[in-house]
């Protein structure tokens, strides 16, 4: 058996604990999070793992992996922890809110050589999965242009928005990923507009709700990409990939799969609520990627590294939209 200790008891959280401790391999140990709550104590009932401080974990020669899932501030400092003791980890995105933090970070923890796997969880979903092989195995023909859409069902309370890091680093961060992920190659020009359209909380924290982002790849191919904080009709996740031979598309996946027509007309469910539902086989296939680098050393479909140029993309982003200005970027770019 595998054993595993998850920190953080929150929204992520709670479905990684209960995805390791469902795997056959793994014995989910602990749970780490210093925050008393009845989500918690739940959690480590139903999945039998033990409530403790991190120094246990660190400290069990037995645990051979961490799931970080707790708040992004936390993420940093645990990836090193985790480094230290020789323990393979599964950290959720984004490693930390100060993109040199991310460098120094991503730098210590490929010199120690323990195996990472990174939440991008889109690069297990069997559709976006899907699109990734036809590309690369040359069905779909070359890819020309890339266009998405990501918008969330309503826009998160301030709170939230002022501990977040902003809408590119928080939210749009998977798009910049999968546009990296999709394309094969790094991006060389970004550039983006963002506003605040919907939510005036937002914009008192500082955010924006309303994002456009054009891409250019290193050899000149485009990503269009169109983030928001609002859907009227839930959430919005949708892709569509023009190739030379296929246009590919994943759309949005309803609540229920019958399509009831009568004199009226036509009427669909609305699409999985959110990221916990939408996402729910790809968190589990995540689960069985991380189990599997452990067990057998196989390659996870997302690294720390992965993190880091994905978060290169949120900071050309940020400094695009304040200036105005396209932003030409390169491997050792920084804000
Ligand atoms: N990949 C995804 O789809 C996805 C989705 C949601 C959140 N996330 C990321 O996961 C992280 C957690 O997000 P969330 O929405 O679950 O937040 P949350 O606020 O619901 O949960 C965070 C939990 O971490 C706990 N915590 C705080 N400090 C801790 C520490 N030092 N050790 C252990 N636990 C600690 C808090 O008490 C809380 O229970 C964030 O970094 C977020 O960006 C990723």
């Amino acid at each position: 058996m595998i054993e595993l200790a998850v920190f953080g008891a929150g929204r992520i959280g709670q479905v990684h604990a209960l995805n390791a401790a469902a795997h056959p391999s793994v014995r989910l140990k602990y749970i780490v999070d210093p925050v008393a709550s009845e989500h918690r104590d739940h959690l480590a009932i139903q999945t039998h793992a033990v409530l403790c401080e991190p120094e246990v974990v660190f400290a069990d020669p037995d645990v051979t992996g961490v799931i970080i899932a707790s708040s992004t501030d936390t993420h940093a400092k645990l990836l090193l922890r985790a480094a230290r003791a020789g323990k393979a980890v599964f950290c959720e995105k984004p490693v930390s809110l100060d993109f040199s933090t991310v460098v120094d970070v991503t730098s210590k923890v490929e010199k120690s050589g323990i195996a990472c796997l990174l939440g991008f969880q889109r690069r297990y979903d069997p559709d976006f999965r899907l699109i990734r092989e036809r590309i690369v195995s040359g069905q779909a023909g070359r890819l020309e242009h890339i266009v998405m859409h990501t918008r969330d069902p309503s826009p998160p309370p301030r709170v939230y928005v002022e501990r977040s890091g902003g809408m590119f680093r928080d939210q749009a961060i998977h798009d910049f990923d999968m546009a990296r992920y999709l394309l094969g190659e790094e991006i060389a020009i970004v550039y983006a507009a963002g506003n605040s359209l919907i939510d005036p909380e937002i914009k008192a924290a500082g955010d924006i709700d309303t994002a456009m982002i054009t891409l250019t790849s290193v050899s000149g191919r485009f990503v269009q990409m169109i983030n928001c904080r609002r859907a009227p009709f839930g959430y919005d996740q949708r892709l569509e990939a023009l190739c030379s031979n296929e246009v590919l598309y994943v759309e949005n996946r309803p609540q229920r799969g019958v399509m009831i027509a009568d004199a009226n007309g036509f009427h669909s469910s609305t699409p999985m609520s959110y990221f916990i539902e939408r996402f729910a086989d790809a968190y589990r296939a995540e689960m069985h990627a991380f189990v599997d680098m452990i067990d057998n050393g196989s390659k996870p479909l997302a690294g720390i590294r992965d993190g880091l140029e994905a978060q290169r993309l949120a900071e050309a982003a940020i400094v695009s939209m304040k200036t105005g200005s396209p932003v030409r970027i390169s491997h050792d770019w920084h804000p």
